[in-house]
């Protein structure tokens, strides 16, 4: 029996490089190492977490099914799929919340996050009991939706109901998988039943990535509006890079950097051979380095990776019957594991019909 590899990107707009670090280019790796048994997903329910407009959001998902296709997953190969193509993901969702705290819930930094943005509340600092307040206030209930908090209900139940041992995620998603471990074990346990694995975040050995932004601080993602897209154009892409956030330079050998050069260095990592890291890391240290030519080459070494890549998606997106097929494929594949852990859930939880 192989391992199973599961992963899944929200439908909320185009990929960017923190997905493709963080997750992307993770998937078209295992599946290329061909010893697991890999299925990857568009979470278009988790999607409506954030409200999209109906009109939009099944673009939203063509698009990134081409991405996917366009990076190198290949239905034949692995299971891709629409979440909301296997209706079992929601009748579990529904079983697995009866055991999950409003609590630990509340405590998810993803949910505090999101809850933030929704209630209009601009600072981290702003302390929790605040934020619990504000969402339990009469007014503010309307704004912060029942699904935002199940979010990592819904999450889990992805990953449990494939039975994954391995789920490629960025760091940001480690919170989600341990409340999936920890859900699995509840569940385990409540009926006295080794049902559920664990799943763990797979890196090929390394650490988790965690792309940063070029504003000068934390992540890459779409809601900080720092993002560079896969399907950006050279001259988008260039122009992105050169503004990148910088400092006024090393004063002396040595030096440490500064966040905003950090993160230039990371992306050049992702990007670059480990010569020209090494050409501008000793450049730093000796205080000779231009950060014009640094973003040059980076940019040029981004748009060598993004640009192939960009040409697929176009060709791609535009072929209805090729997208259609796949996702048929893999919705098919998906529901046989997915009905057979529904039905075994529904036995465990003592839910038996009468014929
Ligand atoms: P989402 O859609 O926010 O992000 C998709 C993937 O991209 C990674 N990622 C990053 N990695 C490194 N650096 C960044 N700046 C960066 N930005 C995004 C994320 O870690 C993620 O791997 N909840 C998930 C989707 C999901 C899922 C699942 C994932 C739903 N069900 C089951 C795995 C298994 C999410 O919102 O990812």
């Amino acid at each position: 029996m192989k391992e199973i590899v599961l992963s899944g990107i929200r439908a909320t707009g185009q990929l960017h490089l923190g997905n493709y670090y963080g997750a992307l280019s993770k998937f078209v790796r295992m599946q290329e190492e061909g010893i697991y048994d890999s299925n990857f997903f568009i979470a278009d329910l988790h999607a409506l977490t954030t409200h999209p407009d109906p009109k939009i959001l099944h673009n939203n998902v063509k698009s990134i099914l081409s991405e996917y296709l366009a990076s190198g997953l290949d239905p034949e190969k692995s299971t891709i799929f629409v979440q909301s193509d296997v209706p079992e993901i929601s009748e579990l969702y529904l079983l697995l919340n009866m055991h999950v705290g409003i609590g630990e819930l509340m405590r998810t930094a993803s949910f505090k996050d999101k809850a933030r943005k929704q209630l209009g509340i601009k600072t981290e600092n702003d302390n929790d009991d605040n934020i619990e307040k504000e969402i339990i206030g009469t007014d503010s209930n309307k704004r912060v939706n029942a699904g935002l908090l199940t979010y990592p209900t819904l999450m889990a139940v992805d990953i449990l109901i494939q039975h994954a041992d391995h789920v490629p995620v960025g760091k940001d998603q480690e919170q989600h998988l341990e409340l999936t471990r920890r859900f699995a074990r509840r569940f385990n346990s409540v009926y006295g039943v080794e049902y559920f694995k664990e799943p763990a975040n797979f890196n090929f050995g390394g650490a988790p990535v965690k792309v940063p932004g070029l504003d000068g601080s934390g992540k890459m993602g779409k809601s900080e509006g720092n993002c560079i897209y896969l399907l950006d154009d050279e001259k988008v892409l260039r122009k992105k890079v050169m503004r990148a956030v910088t400092d006024e330079g090393p004063k002396e050998p040595n030096s440490p950097m500064s966040e905003p050069i950090k993160n230039l260095f990371t992306l050049l990592e992702l990007v670059s051979t480990p010569d020209k890291v090494k050409f501008f890391t000793d450049a730093y240290n000796d205080c000779s380095i231009r950060y014009g030519d640094l973003k040059k080459e980076l940019a040029q070494d981004i748009i060598n990776v993004t640009a192939p890549i960009r040409e697929r998606i176009i060709d791609i997106q535009n072929n209805d019957e090729y997208l259609a097929k796949a996702v048929r494929m893999g919705a098919e594949k998906a529901r046989a594991r997915a009905s057979k852990t529904l039905e075994d859930v529904r036995q465990i939880m003592g839910i038996k019909r009468f014929w």
